[in-house]
This record gives C-alpha cells, sequence and structure tokens, in this order.
C-alpha cells in the first residue's frame, strides 16, 4: 500500500446501516428537533473520525452506547460536529437596522417605568448575535444605558459554541463601523480583538435546548431565534414557535432570519420580513 493509499483508509468515513442510521436520527430529532432524515453524508463525513478516536469500532457500538446511556460527554461531543455554528456580526444588517429604528424606541417607551428589557437570543452560537444586539441596544440608549437592564439570555444547545461565546474574542469583520470598534472592543496582541465589559456583562450565556419547554423567571420583549429552525422539520418548528409565543410579552416581538418564514397559522402578526409581533 502506498502512503498515500494508506491515508486514504485512515480518513475514509465509516459506514452506516439503514437500522443505525434511523436509530440515530430519530434520537437526534425527538430530542433536539434537528433534522437529519436527509443528512447521512453529513454524519458519516463529520461523525467517522470523532466515533474512532472514541475508541468505537462501529456506528452501532456508539449508537448503542449513547442509547443506553445518554452519555452527555458524548452527545455533547455528536450535537458540536452535527450542528452548524456558522454566524457572524452584522448578519442581516437591515434587520437589525430595523431592530433599532422600530423594534427598541417601542420597548423603550414600553418600560420606561421599570427601565428593564427582556431579550433572547436563541440559539447564539458563539456569541456574535447577542453581543450585536448588546451594541445597539447600548448605542441607542447612549448616556441613559446605566440606568437600564439590558441583558440580554442567549442560549444554544452547543457548548462548544457557548465556550466560544464566553470568551469573546474575535477576528473583526469589515462591516463593523469604526467607532464600534473603538467602543466596544479592546485589541489583542495577536490581532483578534475582545469584547469590552459593557458588552460582556450585558449577556448571559446558557446551555439550553430549544426542544425543552421555556421555563424562565420572565416573559420576553423581543426573541431573536435566527438561522436556528432551518434545521427542524415543520411541525417541530410550529410547536417551538407555540413555545416562544407563550413566552412572549403582549406586543413583544420574534425575529427569524430572511431566509426563512412561518407557518400562515403562525399566533404572530407578520409585522415586516422576518419581523413578527404577538
Ligand atoms: C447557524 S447558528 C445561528 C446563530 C445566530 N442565531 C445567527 O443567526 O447567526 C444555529 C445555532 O442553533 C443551535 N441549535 C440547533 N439546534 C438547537 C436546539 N435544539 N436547541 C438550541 N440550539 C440549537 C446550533 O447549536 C447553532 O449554534
Amino acid at each position: 500500500m502506498t502512503d498515500s493509499n494508506h491515508q486514504g483508509a485512515v480518513f475514509s468515513p465509516m459506514t452506516i446501516s439503514d437500522a443505525d442510521f434511523r436509530r440515530l436520527a430519530n434520537f437526534v430529532h425527538s430530542t433536539y428537533g434537528i433534522d437529519l432524515s436527509q443528512k447521512r453524508q453529513l454524519i458519516t463525513g463529520r461523525l467517522s473520525v470523532t466515533i474512532k478516536q472514541l475508541g468505537y469500532k462501529s456506528f452501532t457500538d456508539f449508537i448503542d452506547h449513547i442509547l443506553k446511556t445518554r452519555d452527555e460527554k458524548e452527545i455533547t461531543l455528536l450535537l458540536n460536529k452535527l450542528t452548524t455554528n456558522y454566524t457572524f456580526f452584522m448578519r442581516e444588517q437591515d434587520h437589525l437596522d430595523y431592530f433599532r429604528d422600530h423594534i427598541i424606541p417601542e420597548i423603550v417607551r414600553r418600560h420606561e417605568k421599570d427601565k428593564s428589557l427582556a431579550i433572547w437570543s436563541a440559539g447564539c452560537s458563539t456569541g456574535e448575535e447577542p453581543y450585536n444586539i448588546s451594541m445597539y441596544l447600548l448605542d441607542y440608549l447612549g448616556a441613559q444605558a446605566s440606568q437600564w437592564d439590558t441583558r440580554i439570555l442567549a442560549t444554544d444547545i452547543s457548548a462548544q459554541a457557548l465556550n466560544t461565546a464566553k470568551q469573546g474574542i474575535y477576528e473583526l469583520p469589515d462591516t463593523i463601523p469604526a467607532e464600534w470598534r473603538r467602543k466596544y472592543f479592546i485589541d489583542q496582541k495577536d490581532g483578534r480583538h475582545a469584547v469590552c465589559p459593557a458588552l460582556k456583562n450585558n449577556v448571559i450565556f446558557q446551555p439550553f435546548n430549544l426542544m425543552e419547554p421555556i421555563k424562565f423567571r420572565r416573559k420576553f420583549d423581543v426573541i431573536f431565534c435566527r438561522n436556528v429552525m432551518i434545521y427542524f422539520d415543520q411541525p417541530t418548528k410550529d410547536a417551538l414557535v407555540q413555545r416562544f409565543y407563550d413566552a412572549t410579552n403582549p406586543g413583544g416581538y420574534l425575529l427569524i432570519s430572511y431566509s426563512e418564514n412561518l407557518s400562515p397559522g403562525t399566533p404572530y402578526r407578520r409585522l415586516a420580513p422576518a419581523t413578527f409581533q404577538k
């Protein structure tokens, strides 16, 4: 065997039987809402090396172990491999600008007395979205910001993504305004940028599986759930939107991404593209 053949053998994906594929896809769908029914190649491509490294000889052994023990560490590894954490600052900037121009003024008016906003970034990935929302909020409130509680709840199922989010150190895209770079980031020696304490303290990161009942202490003025429900099938999506609705204050908002839509039967009223109100 030549060297290149040898390498090919080491890195070639393991095969997965129809029965094992169904067992794994059913488990991930029923527990996390993620629809893998068309993702057989993604499973073998992304998981083969990890499974070998963990010491399993086959998908059957790995799936047997997960289903029997619900081993948290290995399920975390599995989710980290299967979810796509792709995100970036200023994603769909028009939408964030709509939030600044129409939604922030409205919720600030509504909370003039208690000076406390309840905002949730559901499926926050590595943190760019909730930090970005914080920049918009702090910028809007200006000198008044210190009198307000603008803390954002930011949740995800991926422990790996949440660790990166908590560190808050990024390579910044050019789309971040120069003034915001100066105001909200601290230059690092390696050329990256750390979010400043005001921003860091404004986001509370927590693991949360969106398939679970929503039992947070407060109802939300705004829920951002952008580019997350794309992984869910329609019934899973509809049930989650109903749970979001129940967890939203009257007059509160749900923001999804421009590439998504809600079922015609959604209880929310559509206000603008990707923007819904209770
Ligand atoms: C593509 S990222 C979106 C990040 C950000 N909201 C944005 O629009 O840029 C999708 C995130 O959804 C998370 N996710 C997928 N299924 C989830 C579930 N059942 N519960 C919580 N988070 C989930 C993934 O871990 C991933 O970080």
